[in-house]
This record gives C-alpha cells, sequence and structure tokens, in this order.
C-alpha cells in the first residue's frame, strides 16, 4: 500500500530549506543529541533494528556494516560518505546534499560516533557544484554553532565533517575505488579482502557509506530503530524504514518520491510518476539504475518462499520494491530509481547507449571487463548500422557472461546485466536489425 512519508524531503522545495534554522524547526539535531548520549555499541544496535538497507545499491544491512568496525583501535577509524553518485538514471542523493545537507551532517556524527571515528569524509561527485556549496554551508553552520569541533553538544568526543571533491569517474562510486581518489590515487578498485573495515582510507578502518543511508539515521534516533523499520511493508524482509525512489524515462511526472518501503513499481509509475507519456504501453523496467537487468511489465511472479504468497501469479509491476524480494527474483533493486521505457522506445538503441557509457567508464584494470566492454559496445555499433549477424548477436550474451564474476569489482557484473538482459528479452528487436537492416530504421519512434 502506498504511504508516502517526508523524513528526508521535508525541507524539499522551501526557499530556505536548507539551512541550519529550518533544519532544526523541524526537529533536527535532536536524533544524534540521543545517540551521543548513548555508548556507542547502544547506536549500532539501534541502527541494527532500523533494518536500513544500504540506499547506494548493493544493499547492505547499515547496523551491521557499523559492527564490523574494531571495538577498540590503534589507528584513526574514518567513516566516508559515498555521494560519488554516477549510476545512470540515479539522482537521490544530490537531492539531500542540495535541499537538506543538514540531514547528512547529523548522520555523518551520528554514524561516527557508532564506529568509533572523529572524522567524516564526503566524497562527492566533481559535477555536483551545488551539493559541495550546501554541504559546506551546512558544516560552516554546524561548526559555529559548536555541533561540530572538540565537544559537539557538550559531549566529549571530537568530530569533524570534510567535503572532498571526486574526481569525475563513475568507477571511483565502488568504494574502494573512491577510497583510492580519496587518497589521490587512480581510482581504481581494491582486492578484497582485505575489507574497509580492516584497511580502508589511509590503511585505516573505515566504513563507507551511502548519502541517504547515513542521512536518514537522524530519524532513526528520532524515533527508535523499531518504530522506523515498521514503517515498512518488507519489515519481515528486514528491509526496513522509509527511502527515497526515483523514476525517470517515460512517465509524465518524472522525479524522486519519499515514501514506505515496499512500494511496487506500478505505484511509483502511475500513482507518483503520472503514468507512462502519451498513455502507451511500458516496454521495458529497470528497477534501480542502469546496472540492474531490465524487465518485460508482464514478467510473472513465482517464488517458493512463503512470504512470496502475496504476490506469485502476479507480474514485477507488483511485486514490492525491496532489496531481497527483487533479488530473489533474479533481479537488483540497486538504487530504487526506476527507469521506465514506453513501446516508443528502442531497446537496441537503448543498450547501445548503455555500452557506450560502460565501455567510456571501465577503469581498464581487469581484462574482461576492460575489453568486453569494448568488444559489446563494437558489436553493437554493427548492429545499430545493420550490419551484425545473428552469430555476433550471441556473443554479446557469451562474452557479457565471461565478465561476470570475473572482475575484482563489480562493475563487471553491473555492465554485464544490461547486455544480458536486454539481449535475452527484446532478442526480436535485435533479429530485426540484423535481418532488415536499414529497415529497421523505422523502428525509431519517438514517445
Ligand atoms: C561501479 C560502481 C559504482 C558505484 N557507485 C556508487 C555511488 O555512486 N554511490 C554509492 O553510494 N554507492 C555506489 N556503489 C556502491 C558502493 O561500492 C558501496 O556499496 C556503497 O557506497 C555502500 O554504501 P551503503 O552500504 O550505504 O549502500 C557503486 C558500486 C560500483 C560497483
Amino acid at each position: 500500500m502506498l504511504k508516502t512519508t517526508t523524513y528526508l524531503t521535508h525541507s524539499y522545495g522551501l526557499a530556505d530549506g536548507y539551512k541550519l534554522a529550518a533544519y532544526e524547526q523541524q526537529g533536527g539535531y535532536s536524533g544524534v543529541k540521543k545517540a551521543l548520549g548513548m555508548p556507542r555499541e547502544a547506536v549500532i544496535e539501534e541502527m541494527k533494528k532500523a533494518h536500513i538497507r544500504g540506499r547506494g545499491g548493493a544493499g547492505f544491512d547499515a547496523g551491521t556494516k557499523w559492527s564490523f568496525m574494531p571495538k577498540q583501535s590503534q589507528k584513526p577509524c574514518y567513516l566516508v560518505i559515498n555521494a560519488d553518485e554516477g549510476e545512470p538514471g540515479t539522482f537521490k542523493d544530490r537531492s539531500i546534499m542540495e535541499k537538506n545537507p543538514h540531514a547528512l551532517v547529523e548522520g555523518c556524527i551520528i554514524g561516527a560516533y557508532g564506529i568509533g571515528a572523529h572524522a567524516a569524509y564526503i566524497y562527492v561527485r566533481d559535477e555536483l557544484h551545488l551539493s559541495k556549496a550546501r554541504l559546506e554551508g551546512a558544516i560552516a553552520e554546524a561548526r559555529a554553532k559548536g555541533y561540530l569541533g572538540s565537544r559537539p553538544f557538550g559531549f566529549d568526543y571530537a568530530m569533524e565533517v570534510y567535503v572532498h571533491t571526486g574526481a569525475g569517474a563513475y568507477i571511483c562510486g565502488e568504494e574502494t575505488g573512491l577510497l583510492n581518489s580519496l587518497e589521490g590515487r587512480r581510482g581504481e578498485p581494491r582486492l578484497k579482502p582485505p575489507f574497509p573495515a580492516q584497511y580502508g582510507a589511509f590503511g585505516c578502518p573505515t566504513t563507507v557509506n551511502n548519502v541517504e543511508t547515513i542521512a536518514i539515521a537522524p530519524t532513526v534516533f528520532q524515533m527508535g530503530g523499531d518504530e522506523f523499520s515498521k514503517l515498512s511493508q518488507l519489515h519481515h524482509f528486514n528491509d526496513g524504514g522509509a527511502r527515497i525512489f526515483g523514476v525517470s524515462g517515460h512517465v509524465k511526472k518524472p522525479g524522486l518520491y519519499e515514501a514506505c518501503v515496499g512500494l511496487t513499481l506500478r505505484e511509483l509509475i502511475y500513482d507518483l510518476g503520472g503514468g507512462v507519456l502519451g498513455d502507451r504501453p511500458i516496454l521495458a523496467l529497470i528497477p534501480g539504475g542502469s546496472s540492474c537487468p531490465v524487465h518485460r511489465p508482464d514478467e510473472i511472479i513465482n517464488h517458493p518462499d512463503p512470504r512470496f504468497a502475496p504476490f506469485n501469479g502476479k507480474t514485477i509491476l507488483d511485486l514490492p520494491l525491496g532489496v531481497d524480494t527483487f533479488r530473489m527474483v533474479g533481479s537488483m533493486l540497486g538504487t530504487c530509481c526506476a527507469i521506465v521505457l514506453s513501446d516508443a522506445a528502442d531497446p537496441v538503441l537503448a543498450l547501445h547507449n548503455l555500452m557506450r557509457f560502460y565501455r567510456h567508464e571501465s577503469c581498464g584494470q581487469c581484462t574482461p571487463c576492460r575489453e568486453g566492454c569494448g568488444w559489446i559496445e563494437r558489436i553493437l555499433d554493427k548492429i545499430v548500422a545493420g550490419q551484425g549477424t545473428i552469430e555476433e548477436l550471441d556473443r554479446v550474451s557469451e562474452i557479457a557472461s565471461d565478465i561476470t564474476g570475473n572482475t575484482i569489482c563489480a562493475f563487471g557484473d553491473g555492465a554485464a546485466q544490461p547486455a544480458l538482459s536486454f539481449v535475452r528479452k527484446y532478442r526480436s528487436h535485435f533479429e530485426d536489425y540484423i535481418l532488415n537492416g536499414a529497415k529497421s530504421q523505422t523502428r525509431r519512434l519517438t514517445p
């Protein structure tokens, strides 16, 4: 059932909503006061109760991730905020930084305290100039009030938050590529283990979290972890609370909508997004950023887990958007920012466009990814030009399968997913280009 919320978005659309006064008027900085009054371990337990699944794409439980940090450390510990937001179709973190930056600053203090860090670095994608300016402004306001510095809110726990400008590469959103870039190295992902909690920024224990994951932490401490978790309709999947859902592409009202976890794609597209442009049928759905598999709207849910009983027999449009609900049907929730293509779109050109992106953004460290993305792009160049063969089309899937699981980081899998799923689910469109050559150009409609 659709239930919209405003925990993170209450300030959106207000002229001075990003300033400290507006934030405090809404109860801002009350969560951190509670958290700083609790023992560190209790902060982590509270976060665990909230069942916040990482909002950066992998969906790992935030409180559990915090608990991986050492209880005692000889080295300094760090909280690093992933504000690189480069996933095509994803634009939620930017809105938080621009319109509600104090939520992130407050969340940084809570998170850093929970993991035993005295410094948080916010690694912001280079192009997001307004985000950086608003964050710098919020940090200055918080520092002036003594919320940051040697004794935040009178507690003996020194805390600083720094903004670090990214280097404009999608791979710097991968958490270990980000850490290398933060240290001034090439943004190439690291082999794991060791994981960041053991060996992260500057060789010290580090937690990397997404902007939204951290910005929602103050709400958890205001209302309590259990209460927050129960907002969700997927509480029984340990997927708690509320989150920001995005929708873009061929919808009448593309944008961001905050709601309780468990919203369906149908509700997101039709109730919040205003329906499909031109009231056309949906051709394709990408649930949460381009690295997720694409779906046809008529795919039927059928899973033996008893928790799926209410959804079995329905289409993917009616499956609640959750980390596990989508993973268990072979998909991915990703960043929860859906892309909608109506039947006026051409899936061949859509995949071609995506593979140009992945080839360009591959860091080149791993051969399957570096070479594979380029091969797929070149084959698609030929197919789009009406010069491809069926054998080459099959090779796209072979190459994508060979990339999967054979790279240091998840970029490879993310690049392979669209290639595998677009070719499998829209094969007749690809064959049309191959068999009918230039005549297939008539497919290129616009909505
Ligand atoms: C190629 C690639 C790009 C990524 N880009 C981002 C990003 O821009 N923002 C983000 O939060 N996570 C991104 N991630 C996921 C991060 O590696 C990491 O899982 C996340 O920052 C953890 O935060 P969370 O647990 O709060 O979700 C990316 C992963 C990959 C493989």
